[in-house]
């Protein structure tokens, strides 16, 4: 990739949204303005770049979007991007208006793509990790999991009210097909008994025996907290296997689902948002690219995007063991 000083920047969300995308944009515009760039809005993610759906935008344009959750410049799955003709053509469009680096706000996937696109086209690529998962490796953060993982625990704290009330099992199924952090946390957070996560083997006997135990000494209020993605299956499948084993049990269902990823960011995703958007921007500026902003120990830390789609935030066993003893 040539090292030339970028003039024009196009910045663009992609797959799930998350609370603080337009929060990041908001920093990516204003900042590129500072320096003098022109920057430009590409809707509904890789898809505007392929269909030429790009707007030019001014400071002006993300006034009053700090405090709004979804995507201002809408996001998608595109799979016109997924195949070589798809990226040419975003590559024309880019060039016809002599765009020359990109800031995508998105997930693994996203970053997949921008890795694919900066390899085979000359646009210098910067991600920003926004999902509400927080499975990108690389990064204490990612925008958008504060602030699903606060709605998931007030959420399930309202469900511990009548759960309390009725002496019942409820089961709590949160978002994450393939990451277990809003579960692990917002467990935790609440007090859950159990806590079912991709990551790690589901021993649904060892959960059948523990419910057993509590029941006879008469522990009667009962939160699990089900990652979406649990290879066992979700609530229901979950809900369904209990019931067979202790049909005296009182179990009901409760699945959160997209709730998660809307409404107002908290101060921390609105925080982290604008400080990796200004340095994503800095980055670009600085010739320093095909790299992801994440913060590390408080610090900034960039990671090459050819080796952040290779790996995932891992779990840390402790954070089982802090589960297992909290939750006698
Ligand atoms: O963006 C991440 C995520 O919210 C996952 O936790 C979830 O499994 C998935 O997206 C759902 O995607 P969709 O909204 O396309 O069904």
């Amino acid at each position: 990739m040539t090292s030339k000083k970028v003039k024009k920047i196009g910045v663009l969300t992609s797959g799930g949204d998350s609370p603080g995308m337009n929060a990041a944009i908001r920093a990516v515009v204003r900042t590129g303005i500072y320096h003098g760039l022109e920057v430009y809005g590409i809707m509904r993610g890789y898809s505007g770049m392929v269909e030429d759906d790009i707007i030019r935008m001014e400071g002006r344009s993300v006034a009053n979007i700090i405090q709004r959750g979804g995507t201002i410049l809408k996001t998608s799955r595109s799979d016109e991007f997924m195949e070589y003709e798809g990226r040419k053509k975003a590559y024309e469009n880019l060039s016809k208006r002599g765009i020359d680096g990109l800031v995508i706000i998105g997930g693994d996937g996203s970053f997949r793509g921008a890795q694919i696109f900066s390899n085979e086209f000359d646009i210098p690529c910067i991600g920003l990790p926004g999902t509400i998962d927080k499975d990108i490796a690389g990064t204490d953060f990612t925008i958008g999991f504060d602030t699903a993982v606060n709605t998931a625990v007030e959420a399930i704290d309202k469900v511990r009210d009548t759960a309390d009330s009725h002496n019942r099992l409820f089961i709590i199924e949160v978002m994450g097909r393939d990451a277990g952090y809003i579960a692990l946390h917002s467990g935790i957070a609440t007090g859950a008994e159990n806590i079912l996560i991709p990551e790690r083997k589901t021993n649904v006997n060892d959960i059948i025996l523990s419910l057993e135990e509590k029941e006879k000494r008469k522990k009667l209020v009962n939160l699990i907290i089900v990652a979406e993605g649990d290879e066992f299956g979700g609530a229901n499948e979950l809900s369904a296997y209990i019931k067979s084993k202790l049909p005296n049990l009182e179990v009901r269902v409760c699945i959160l689902g997209h709730i998660q990823r809307g409404g107002s960011p908290t101060c921390m995703d609105r925080l982290i948002a604008s400080r990796m958007g200004y340095h994503a921007v800095e980055c670009l500026i600085e010739g320093r690219y095909n790299l992801f902003v994440g913060i590390l120990n408080n610090k900034m830390h960039y990671t090459p995007l050819d080796e952040a789609v290779k790996k995932k935030q891992r779990i840390n066993d402790e954070w089982m063991k802090i589960v297992k003893i909290l939750a006698t």
